[in-house]
């Protein structure tokens, strides 16, 4: 995390094990602006001879007392961060990542709750470490009930040799503790990641709504179909088109080229400089895929230098995805691949670059290797990003497989998984929601059926569903209908309205898609006078009886409006009784609701309260029905001027304030 001076203190404890030579530096950060405690750890060799590190956690936190639950986030390609809580009885729980990144399988997140701790209410605590490697982390409950709880580097696959005079950095971990539930603990994460995490320019920009061409088009497309992408995203208001896998080398599927980072000239049918400018003479910028710690076996680079692939010399190595992984955490290597990437970047103004990588770490031939390859990954892009600072990064690894702060730091969008199905997609956004902001979560509207499960939701649904992160599409236009076409127009207008409310805003989850039959989630303005609701239905059931969604983060005593029905509603009506959802016709429909907070009614009911004075009723006053209190507020206006908007509202603000006070 980086901060200013006056944002943070840096608490140094330094103990000493003179015997050993060792000397073990705990650095306690404190931001106290965002509620959060960091702490990472450097151990310094200060002895003569060599040492070893075998384990290395960065926190540690030891609870005297209370039962508490743990909550990690498990999942798997395509299905990432699903939320499982555990109570935690006596023994060790520990899950973490030995494939060399923060992976598909377990978040390098966890929250240590109190057994009723729920999203409202209750004790919590999270650590989050902010590293894209392997990870450990451990819960135990002792012979006397204390629960211990700790994150850091992994010790499997790992040994590491210290100099005399080296210093080892164990990275650092977020801590953070609500006493109010998940939801406050959350918001505490998503403001230090975009504040202090994030150091992108384009953190707390507008994102351009983007077109993929993976799932337009897989490997098969020419420059022409690049070009015919942008005609397509320029007439229906997307803002840039990204070329995914496929463009360099000779790669036509998944079997070659990587590693040989030069422009298919043949395929695209010119330059990248004129397929650039074609994109460009469109009005839409222009975005490329890259995979830079990989190569294929089949490639020059590997003909060249097979040793630069990370393999155990004399075994066979093991294969992923065809490919083999590029040993980052050698200079020569990464220096290699930067040259090639840099001289693909200069040949025109590329606008984004998606950062893949598609396969686990295997091979693992000494006990530095998991480390210094992460070091030589956030090398390669902090070069990347210093040189580049105008092209917005967005990571990504087989979909989700190295979402975490680590890389946030770097790219302030990473695509989310490569399941692009609605339904699935709620779940997966849900979990990721706990720790990591709205804007960091690369979310888009595909095809039909879905690529990955045949699931068919209407182009709403899926639309709404992508709003819940940095929006754009996956899938080829050319292929919908004049309507289809036509909604996605009105989706873009409609995201675009919302954009800076949902990526600025404060998220708040509203249901569980694990457990509850809609998935709902909201974005309030930090002013809270603007509210996006966003539902959607995971099943429908004939004769369900009606279903309410409860809101958070209003003002209880103010009144709002909803845009598109014109009702009006109290904060306290929408948050402790909800919305109440159409009935439903169909399985997997969508719903949003925005609501805007009535200003001008409120400043109308506080003058009225001067004029007329304390407007108060009493016990009496309510109980006669043949009091005559009466005020006459006459409201002016021309036609579409408010009139029945304001006193509509002014009667909610009476109502409210007065009359039910009163009948209380
Ligand atoms: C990964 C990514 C996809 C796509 C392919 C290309 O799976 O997650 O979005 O870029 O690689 O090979």
């Amino acid at each position: 995390m980086w901060a200013s001076d006056d944002e943070a203190q840096t608490l140094e404890i330094v103990l000493g094990d003179d015997i050993a030579g060792v000397e073990v530096h705990l650095l306690y950060g404190v931001l106290e602006a965002c509620d959060v405690i960091t702490r990472s750890v450097l151990i310094k060799n200060t002895g003569s001879g060599n040492i070893t590190i075998e384990k290395a956690h960065a926190a540690c936190l030891d609870m005297v007392y209370g039962d508490y639950d743990v909550i990690r986030f498990y999942g798997k390609h395509a299905m990432e961060r699903n939320l499982e809580r555990t109570h935690l009885g006596h023994g060790t729980l520990s899950f973490g990542s030995r494939r060399g990144t923060s992976s598909h399988q377990y978040n390098p997140a966890v929250i240590l709750a109190q057994r009723d701790t729920t999203e409202n209410a209750g004790d919590c605590y999270g650590m989050l470490f902010v590293y894209s490697g392997n990870f450990s982390c451990e819960a135990e409950k002792d012979q006397i009930n204390q629960t211990r709880l700790l994150m850091g580097l992994s010790d499997e696959l790992f040994s590491y040799p210290l100099a005399a005079g080296e210093t080892f950095t164990v990275p650092e971990v977020i801590m953070s503790y609500s006493a109010d539930g998940f939801s406050q603990l959350s918001h505490q994460y998503h403001t230090c990641i975009s504040e202090h995490v994030c150091r992108s320019r384009f953190a707390h920009e507008v994102r351009p709504v983007l077109i993929n061409s993976w799932e337009a088009a897989y490997f098969d497309f020419t420059g022409d179909t690049i070009v015919d992408l942008a005609k397509e995203a320029a007439s229906l208001g997307i803002d840039m088109v990204v070329m995914d896998d496929g463009w360099f080398g000779k790669r036509d599927d998944d079997n070659s080229s990587l590693g040989d980072w030069f422009v298919n000239e043949k395929k695209l049918g010119g330059t990248l400089s004129e397929l650039i400018d074609r994109v460009h003479a469109q009005g839409v910028k222009f975005g490329i895929w890259i995979e830079p710690e990989m190569v294929n076996e089949d490639s020059n680079l590997y003909r060249e230098h097979p040793d630069w692939a990370i393999q155990i010399p004399g075994k066979l190595p093991v294969r992923s995805r065809n490919q083999l992984l590029l040993d980052f955490s050698r200079k020569e290597v990464r220096d290699n691949i930067f040259d090639q990437i840099c001289a693909v970047f200069d040949q025109g103004k590329i606008d984004y670059v998606k950062w893949d990588m598609n396969r686990s770490m295997a091979d693992v031939y000494a006990g530095n290797l998991a480390y210094d390859y992460v070091l030589g990954v956030y090398d390669f892009m902090e070069r990347l990003v210093t040189r580049y600072p105008d092209i917005l990064l967005e990571g990504c690894s087989g979909g989700g497989g190295r979402f975490d702060a680590g890389m946030l730091y770097y790219s302030p969008q990473i695509w989310c998984s490569d399941n692009t199905d609605a339904i699935n997609r709620t779940r997966i956004q849900y979990g990721t929601s706990f720790f990591y902001p709205v804007s960091s979560m690369g979310a888009h509207v595909s095809a039909v059926p879905n690529h990955q499960t045949g699931r068919v939701t209407s182009l709403k649904t899926r639309g709404i569903t992508a709003m819940a992160g940095t929006f754009g599409y996956e899938l080829n236009p050319a292929l919908l209908s004049d309507e289809e076409k036509e909604e996605i127009r009105e989706q873009i207008k409609t995201f675009k309205k919302y954009e800076m409310l949902i990526n600025e805003g404060t998220y708040w989850r509203l249901t569980s898609p694990f457990e509850d039959e809609v998935a709902a989630w909201m974005s309030v303005s930090r002013a809270k006078d603007r509210a996006l609701v966003s539902v959607v239905r995971l099943y429908a059931e004939a004769n369900a009886a009606a279903c309410y969604v409860k809101l958070k983060g209003l003002e209880s005593d103010a009144v709002y409006i909803e845009e598109n029905t014109g009702r009006q509603y109290t904060g306290a009506a929408l948050m402790n009784a909800g919305i109440p959802l159409p009935f439903a016709v169909k399985e997997y429909e969508a719903y949003q609701f925005s609501f805007i907070r009535l200003d001008e009614a409120k400043k109308l009911y506080d003058e009225i309260k001067k004029v007329c004075g304390n407007l108060k009723l009493s016990e009496a006053d309510t109980a006669d029905s043949s009091s005559d209190k009466r005020i006459v507020i006459s409201i002016y206006g021309g036609s579409g001027s408010g009139k029945t908007t304001i006193a509509a509202a002014l009667q909610q603000y009476f109502f409210l304030r007065i009359i039910q006070p009163a009948m209380c």
